[in-house]
């Protein structure tokens, strides 16, 4: 323990007269720093305590500068400085002093129980009386009198007309006188009085007599239950982590500023860096596998950041970013998937071109290659995939038979027309006398003016470009045609081709 030594030779030789107040300070600086070595049983803490002790080596260099520029003087400011500082070192000292142990902070208390249900709301209270009921209706109408009695019976008929007057008796005989002759049949009854007339209707009805009161109205409802209870209250922290001495020394945990999320896709071949970064400098980062695989082989673990030089399927996975500090061990996961590549996208690195031809109404063929062109101050020296010596490329060779303005054309699958297609490649024109870039639609057998142009020559790199191309009305091919410059001395090359329906992503 190099660190403890050190410290306790500083303590022994304490700084006397003038610069008793920056001891105390100094005193109580090591207290904690000692502390804190004590406790500190890796090697990452005991990194961590030089750095700090190193922190202040600083602060007490500085100090004693101060106290060198300002004291001797003894002008007020200087004393004013040395009053302000001695106060703070017993602050300091009160809060150190009582230390006992290296802690780090515990975690957060459990959040705490939602509040008890509010209780039932009281019951409604009674309701109030009813209103008096409306005034009854209006009687019904009186029934119709009953008909009138019959009537009177008319006056006794007429007397009937005198009989007739009997037929002349037969001359008799002259015989005797006849007796008188008998009275005729009284006359028939007369008819028998008519009807009398219907009585009249009789009057309404009286008016019905008030309804009685109403009832008293149902009791109210039961009132709604009362609002829910306040939330209780957050649970307390919990206790820190190793000690509960409340005159502990407490760090934080640092944290993980990576330049990566919980995701992220990559296609083969293509190289890929996850750069780990911590708050804390002394902090040592790690990676590691966490998915039961072993670490690939083309994996390279440098400083923080990890680099995948030319991601292949075997290296897709969980991986995990560790860093280890004084209080303890972060972790920041990843997961990296491989992108499917679409059947139109090519990056040459099996040798080959992919779904892509020579075409042949050119004069000469797109070739392959890996490393540098044949032709000195030319193209490119890797290709753009891997970025090595590996990695294919294909590009126009314009030595020796070529001509100027020869061209090169490299054809699409035929493509759907009713969609738009995003063209993605990267190109590289350098030399001096480079010539240029087309990208043209070839339909119904006929190959149209260039959509997208690029002449060179531009810088030593590789170069992006995105082209949309809209849909068309029939069936269609996309052409990369190379073309040659005055001279030899211009090899464009193109790599890392892909071809997605829609537009371009802006
Ligand atoms: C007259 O009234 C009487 C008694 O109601 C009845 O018996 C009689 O048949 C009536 N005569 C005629 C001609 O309607
Ligand atoms: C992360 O940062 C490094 C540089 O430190 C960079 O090379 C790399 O491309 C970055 N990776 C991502 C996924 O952004
Ligand atoms: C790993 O990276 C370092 C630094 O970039 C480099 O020097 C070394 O050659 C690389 N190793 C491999 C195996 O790629």
């Amino acid at each position: 323990m190099e660190e403890k030594r050190k410290l306790a030779t500083d303590n022994s030789t304490p700084s006397g007269g003038e610069r008793g107040w920056g001891g105390l300070f100094w005193l109580s600086a090591l207290l904690l720093l000692e502390g804190a070595a004590i406790t500190s049983m890796t090697i990452w803490q005991q990194k961590s305590l030089a750095y700090y002790s190193d922190r202040v080596d600083t602060g007490h260099r500085l100090l004693a500068e101060l106290e060198e520029a300002c004291v001797p003087r003894e002008d007020n400011n200087g004393d004013f400085l040395r009053k302000l500082l001695s106060g703070k070192e017993r602050v300091l000292q009160q809060v150190c002093q009582r230390r006992t142990d290296l802690c780090r902070i515990g975690p957060k208390g459990e959040k705490g129980e939602s509040g008890d249900a509010g209780v039932l709301g009281v019951s409604g209270s009674r309701g109030d009386v009813g209103v008096a009921g409306p005034s009854g209706d209006k009687g019904q109408r009186g029934a119709a009198g009953g008909s009138g009695s019959a009537g009177q019976q008319g006056p006794k008929g007429i007397k009937g007309d005198p009989g007739m007057q009997g037929t002349t008796g037969q001359e008799g005989e002259p015989g005797e006188k006849g007796s008188l002759g008998d009275m005729g049949p009284s006359g028939q009854a007369g008819a028998n009085g008519t009807r009398g007339q219907k009585g009249e209707m009789g009057v309404a009805g009286h008016r019905g007599p008030r309804g009685a009161k109403g009832e008293p109205g149902p009791k109210g409802e039961t009132g709604d239950p009362g609002p829910r209870g306040p939330a209780g209250d957050a649970g307390v922290v919990g206790p820190d982590g190793s000690s509960e001495d409340d005159g502990c020394i407490c760090f934080e945990l640092p944290t993980i500023t990576g330049n990566f999320s919980d995701s992220v896709s990559v296609l083969e071949h293509h190289k890929l860096v996850l750069h780990c970064d911590v708050s804390d400098p002394t902090a040592k980062v790690t990676w590691r596998r966490t998915d039961g695989q072993s670490m690939p082989v083309n994996v390279n673990v440098t400083g923080n950041d990890i680099i995948f030089v030319a991601m292949a399927a075997v290296d897709a996975g969980v991986y995990e970013c560790v860093t280890s500090s004084t209080v303890g061990d972060i972790t920041k996961a990843v997961e990296i998937t491989m992108i499917e590549p679409s059947k139109d996208d090519c990056d040459f690195e099996q040798g080959r071109f992919c779904l892509w031809t020579n075409t042949r109404d050119d004069k000469f063929d797109w070739t392959l290659n890996q490393g540098s062109t044949p032709t000195a101050h030319t193209g490119p020296t890797t290709d753009h995939t891997r970025g090595d010596g590996i990695g294919y490329y294909a590009f126009i060779e314009t030595s020796d038979p070529r001509l100027n303005r020869d061209n090169a054309r490299l054809a699409s699958q035929v493509l759907n027309p009713s969609s738009p297609y995003c063209l993605n490649f990267w190109y590289y024109l350098y030399g001096q006398s480079i010539g240029n870039i087309n990208v043209r639609i070839k339909q119904n057998g006929l190959v149209g003016s260039p959509v997208w142009t690029k002449t060179g020559p531009s810088e030593d790199a590789w170069h992006n470009a995105k082209i949309s191309v809209p849909a068309q009305n029939t069936p269609f091919s996309l052409i990369i045609e190379g073309v040659r410059g005055d001279s030899y001395n211009g090899d464009a090359a193109l790599d890392d081709i892909t071809l997605t329906q829609g537009n371009c992503a802006p």
